[in-house]
């Protein structure tokens, strides 16, 4: 899978996601992300990329004419198969065999035409997703959706946002991660690549761990414990030493349930009620 980070930062993007879990799964070719610099297409000589508010207010906003310039070279790279220059990415690392591991979309999950929200007149949409406070709050099913995607584009903005008009014509799903603000969509947009990469087969070792885990079920993730079986004074559950498989997937659902209950009554009352059909 392909991301395309579009931003004012994309040393910052790159630094984030370098490490770690999504850095080994750029090293093996399983995904890419580039992170293009918006201001690489200012279109004045001093790289300008913001100006202030039509009506008033405080702070500037990033102008449409930028944007909407970075978003069709990504197009138009992503439609022609070329990488750009300028642009940080991991595909310099990435050796010639990581092009065999790499599988598409379509090859890792089956698309239902249900599954085709980004419709227009029967052609299928480029992605964009915009980072902004005012988006639909992002979730392991909206990361589930993304996953099927070959190519995703994020759109970073900064400053007071960015002028709608260009919003409007390029922006196919706004997210935000949680009801909070901050100064840009960068590490929002770090959030949903992490999110979403580790869906990808191969992504995560144990390829069964992306399964059974928090919010799959719609249940909190059972507590878990390691070595020594008593740590200050506290001995590790005796059901999970017992080697009794069906007695420990009774005990770990029941702490699940629990542990929701208390922890989110909002997604135990979902859960109950699923359960309930
Ligand atoms: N940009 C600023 N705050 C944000 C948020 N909470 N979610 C997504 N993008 C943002």
């Amino acid at each position: 899978m392909n991301f395309h980070i579009m931003t004012l930062f994309p040393e910052m993007v790159m630094q984030g996601l370098n490490t770690s879990i999504i850095g080994r799964a750029m090293d093996k070719g399983l995904i890419n992300i580039e992170a293009v610099n918006i201001r690489d297409y200012a279109y004045n000589k001093h790289n300008k990329v913001d100006d202030y508010i039509y009506g008033g207010g405080a702070g500037m906003l990033m102008q449409a004419e930028p944007v909407y310039l970075c978003y069709e070279a990504v197009k138009n790279r992503i439609e022609s198969g070329e990488s750009d220059e300028n642009s940080v990415s991991n595909n310099a690392s990435a050796g010639d065999d990581s092009k065999a591991e790499s599988n598409t979309a379509s090859e890792r999950i089956a698309i239902s035409e249900d599954d085709i929200s980004t419709e227009i007149n029967g052609e299928r949409r480029l992605r964009v997703v915009y980072l902004t406070p005012q988006g639909e709050v992002f979730s392991q099913k909206k990361a589930e959706e993304l996953a099927k995607e070959e190519e995703l584009i994020l759109l970073c903005g900064h400053y007071e946002g960015i002028d709608e008009r260009v919003l409007e014509e390029i922006v196919t799903d706004n997210i935000s991660i949680g009801d909070y603000v901050l100064t840009g969509g960068e590490l929002p947009a770090m959030i949903v690549v992490d999110a979403v990469s580790r869906l990808i087969p191969g992504v995560l070792n144990n390829d069964v761990s992306a399964e059974f885990e928090s919010f799959n079920e719609g249940l909190l993730e059972y507590p878990q414990y390691s070595r020594p079986e008593v740590w200050h004074d506290k001995k590790v559950p005796e059901v999970l030493l017992s080697g009794h498989h069906a007695n420990v997937d009774k005990w770990r659902h029941e702490q699940a349930i629990q542990r929701t209950k208390e922890r989110r009554p909002d997604l135990y009352d979902r859960y109950a009620a699923d359960s309930k059909d």
